[in-house]
């Protein structure tokens, strides 16, 4: 693999694309886009924001230490935009978009119904870093589309169209799965059924590139064990 030296900038991707939404101490509603969300902690449940201070947005979770993370559906790629790209000072975005909002149950922050996902979360410390804060949150529960929830109770999100962000561009999340954790080392063929295919693909593929061009030493014996092979 051939490198090239590369600015420093955070150029991890892909990352997950979420709609936030807060309501101020005055209880005045607001939704934004947030790129910079992560996963911290597995118990206590806890994720990450990191937030601009001039967003509107900044202002209401500060006031509030409240704030619910929802996930977009592919169908709502437009909407996790615009609300990226207009400020709630300006104008109502949930009125705009026509988002249902429903109440929250944890916390008084509605979340937004259409979306698949609704994480709500308690704010509990926030740390500046430069150009944006980070706040580090606790999940204190989330609402799921009851079809992305199997027989079993298993949550299924790769049935729930969901989208991520990769370098300024948005793309949707694939259905099949090419492998699951610790496939590498299970010792039973792995369950997913695209695995074998995607494998035998990549196989396939690797041995096309690494077919070697002959040499011109070795183009020339084949000549003559052709000629040879004629007589
Ligand atoms: C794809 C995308 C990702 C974004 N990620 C963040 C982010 O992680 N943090 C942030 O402060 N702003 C982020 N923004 C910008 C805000 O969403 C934007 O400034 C918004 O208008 C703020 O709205 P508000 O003033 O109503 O809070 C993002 C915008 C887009 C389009």
């Amino acid at each position: 693999m051939k490198k090239t030296k590369f600015k420093g900038s955070v150029i991890l991707n892909p990352v997950p694309v979420v709609m936030v939404t807060s309501r101020s101490s005055e209880g005045k509603d607001n939704v934004f886009t947030v790129a910079w969300a992560g996963t911290v902690c597995t118990t206590p449940p806890m994720l990450s924001i990191s937030i601009r201070p001039e967003r509107l947005s900044y202002e209401y979770i500060k006031e509030t230490m409240q704030f619910t993370i929802n996930l977009p559906h592919r169908r709502l790629t437009k909407e996790t935009d615009y609300c990226g790209v207009r400020s709630g000072r300006q104008l109502d975005k949930i009125k705009e978009m026509g988002f249902t909002m429903v109440e929250g149950t944890h916390i008084d922050v509605p979340y937004i119904d259409e979306c698949p996902v609704s994480i709500e979360c308690k704010v509990k410390s926030i740390v500046p870093l430069g150009t944006h804060d980070l706040f580090i949150a606790e999940v204190m529960g989330s609402h799921i589309d009851s079809k992305l929830l199997d027989e079993n109770g298993k949550l299924c999100l790769e049935k729930g169209n969901l989208i991520n962000y990769c370098h300024g561009e948005y793309y949707p999340m694939a259905k099949d799965a090419i492998g699951k954790f610790g496939f590498s080392v299970a010792k039973n063929k792995p369950e997913i059924k695209n695995i074998s295919n995607v494998e035998k693909k990549s196989e396939s593929q690797r041995g096309k590139s690494e077919k070697k061009k002959p040499s011109k030493k070795a183009k020339k014996s084949l000549k003559s064990g052709k000629k040879k092979n004629k007589k």
